[in-house]
């Protein structure tokens, strides 16, 4: 795994941002797997402003979001499709037709209602030809998408219940007195795997102990994130407070500079 520790959150976007813009200028159809927490707000911030201020073109670009909750009424302002019109999608050229999300809408029907959804999200992932880079984020308790602890590392999307301490966590999106949605469809950790490059965002020091346990700490199923460790192709950016517990950023640091002269393709 690639770490790259930045100075503040501000760094940690444009760098991101970076490597997403490099990604789509190699290849325009990128194949793009993002995710919709806060810290891939200032990220998507950048984009906007490189879509507008430098001609970014959106419009072979695909995508396909790691989540969705589940109970959330089509249009609901705190689903993660409209968090992404928000940030993103309203604000730069992507086809509504290349832009993919669970759909978490069936609210109160029979759970094979989910699998179908589930079965077709990872079809539509295939038939696209899979994923070239996804992003992905990490929750204070190590998921990524909505992968809580005990999770199969070999899991596919699915609906997922949230950990209550992921429920609170989400509590801050929505209005006072409404409860965050408990469940979610999320893709798998065998399905995020399956990513050709992986690039994984944190930042904060809520971050800081997850951080540490996916990067350094043993593959395990109560961490979800150290499946990461597993992907031949893993660049962790993370500010500096998210990484004040990893045990080697002297190492991270040296071995970033000479990755830069030795192998500069690599670095997106
Ligand atoms: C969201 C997602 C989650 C978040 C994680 C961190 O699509 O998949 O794994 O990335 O919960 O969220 P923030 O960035 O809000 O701390």
């Amino acid at each position: 795994m690639l770490v790259i520790i930045t100075d503040d959150y501000a760094e940690l976007s444009r760098e991101a941002a970076r490597i997403i813009a490099n990604a789509m200028r190699k290849k325009p159809d990128l194949r793009l797997g993002l995710a919709t927490g806060d810290t891939q707000q200032g990220m998507y911030g950048e984009l906007v402003r490189m879509h507008r201020e430098a001609g970014l073109d959106f419009s072979r670009v695909v995508t396909f979001n790691l989540d969705e909750y589940i109970g959330l009424p089509a249009g609901h302002p705190q689903s993660f499709r409209s968090a992404m019109r928000k940030s993103l999608f309203d604000h730069v050229s992507i086809p509504v037709s290349h832009i993919h999300i669970p759909d978490g809408t069936l609210h109160g029907t029979p759970r094979n209602n989910f699998d179908e959804v589930c079965e077709q999200y990872e079809a539509e992932i295939r038939r696209a030809g899979g994923i070239d880079l996804q992003i992905v984020g990490i929750g204070k308790d190590g998921h990524i998408g909505f992968n809580e602890p005990t999770s199969s590392l070999a899991s596919r999307t699915r609906p997922k219940t949230l950990m209550q301490q992921t429920i609170e966590d989400n509590r801050h999106n929505f209005p006072p007195g409404e409860e965050p949605p408990a469940v979610a469809i999320t893709m798998g950790i065998g399905t995020i795997l399956e990513a050709r490059r992986i690039l994984l965002l944190a930042s904060g020091t809520a971050k800081a102990k997850a951080v540490a346990l996916a990067v350094e700490g043993p593959l395990t199923a109560s961490v979800s994130a150290s499946a990461l460790q597993m992907h031949r192709d893993v660049t962790a950016l993370v500010d500096r407070e998210a990484a004040a517990n990893l045990q080697h950023k002297d190492y991270y640091r040296k071995a970033l500079e000479m990755a830069r002269k030795l192998t500069p393709g690599r670095l997106w």
